[in-house]
């Protein structure tokens, strides 16, 4: 099969399109015939290798996974003796490593039914950026009807979800972002778009939710109200070792000592919050939106315009 493999860390240069053997499901393994696979910033991470913190679980040296992608949509073409939920020709969308292929294969519990209002390139576009929306808002947030939300990074892949589902939730949602995106934010629900490359961030919120700049921690609890909670999910600093995650370190260790709810956010894939995810796609509630899409073979320019292209949304590869 044709895939996207990687033998050495680095940039897009180390990516390679090539023949690899197709996987073969283990026992309780589902095999997928990839029909698209969704490009997030884990991919650069993984790419990368950085920040250098993150090889211990990724490969001391090289990437122990030698095929990029996460996120995937497809359609089931075989299956393990142990399966249960699928069969041969399901539609199903999850998290797997290796997505960057024409076929791909994860435990059963990694893959959720398709929901049939999504297409195959919305639904690969979901999975990561909707468990971390969900996550952030409702598992760590606890975002009620009547806040005020303001989410830092709104145009981007999991900021486009949070506001759709604040808004879902029956919030008032503030979204940053630059500015060429103001229009797409208020689409998605937002009553207010800053644009952070021009304007400062005002307002007094219940709750915030930043996914990107890496802002001082005082400057965003002056945003807050007396008991607001600011959850910090992204950013990307520039420390080689620790990247954005000193920021939640700090957040957490501050946490207990004031009258704020200071909180990091670590999005892991779990069974029951993919069927959340799907469960709000299926019911209307929110949907990712597709800037762009690229073959498989173009792997390379998806990354490079995730990373600099300022995308609105989500960008997928369409490889079936
Ligand atoms: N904690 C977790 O479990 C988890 C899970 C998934 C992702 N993440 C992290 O979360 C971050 C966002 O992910 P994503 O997929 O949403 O990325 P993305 O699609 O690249 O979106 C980034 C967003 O941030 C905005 N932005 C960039 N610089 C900004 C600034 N200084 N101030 C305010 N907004 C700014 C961008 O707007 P413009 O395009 O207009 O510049 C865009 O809306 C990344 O750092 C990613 O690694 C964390």
């Amino acid at each position: 099969m044709k895939a996207i493999t990687q033998y050495a860390y680095g940039t897009v240069d180390m990516l390679a399109y090539e023949d690899v053997p197709s996987p073969k499901p283990g026992p309780d393994e589902v095999m997928i015939r990839v029909h698209a696979a969704g490009v997030d910033p884990g991919v650069w991470h993984i790419m990368t290798g950085r920040p250098l913190i993150a090889r211990a679980a990724l490969g001391l040296r090289r990437p122990r996974e030698t095929i990029r992608g996460w996120d995937v949509s497809g359609v089931v073409e075989a299956v393990g003796a142990d399966v249960i939920r699928f069969k041969r020709g399901d539609a199903v969308f999850g998290t797997t490593g290796g997505s960057f292929a024409e076929y791909a294969c994860a435990a059963e519990s990694k893959f959720q039914p398709k929901p049939e209002n999504l297409d195959f390139v919305a639904a690969a576009a979901l999975p990561t950026s909707g468990m971390t929306a969900l996550t952030g808002l409702r598992e760590v947030g606890r975002v009620e009807s009547g806040w005020n939300v303001l989410i830092i990074g709104a145009s981007g892949g999991v900021g486009h979800l949070a506001v759709q589902l604040a808004c879902h939730l029956g919030a008032r949602v503030t979204g940053v972002c630059g500015g060429d995106s103001a229009e797409f934010v208020t689409s998605l629900g937002a009553t207010r778009v800053i644009d952070y490359r021009r304007e400062t961030l005002t307002g007094t919120y219940d709750f915030i939710l930043d996914m990107a700049g890496n802002r001082p921690i005082p400057e965003l609890r002056a945003l807050l109200t007396p008991t607001g909670t600011l959850v910090i999910g992204g950013g990307e600093g520039d420390g080689r070792w620790f990247g954005g995650t000193g920021r939640t370190a700090r957040a957490q260790l501050i946490s207990p000592f004031v009258r704020h709810r200071l909180a990091g956010l670590l999005s892991l894939p779990k069974p029951e919050t993919l069927r959340e995810v799907a469960e709000l796609a299926a019911s209307g509630a929110w949907a990712p939106r597709i800037d762009r899409t690229f073959a498989l073979s173009d792997a390379p320019a998806a990354i490079d315009y995730l990373v600099s292209g300022h995308p609105r949304g989500k960008i997928a590869l369409v490889v079936a």
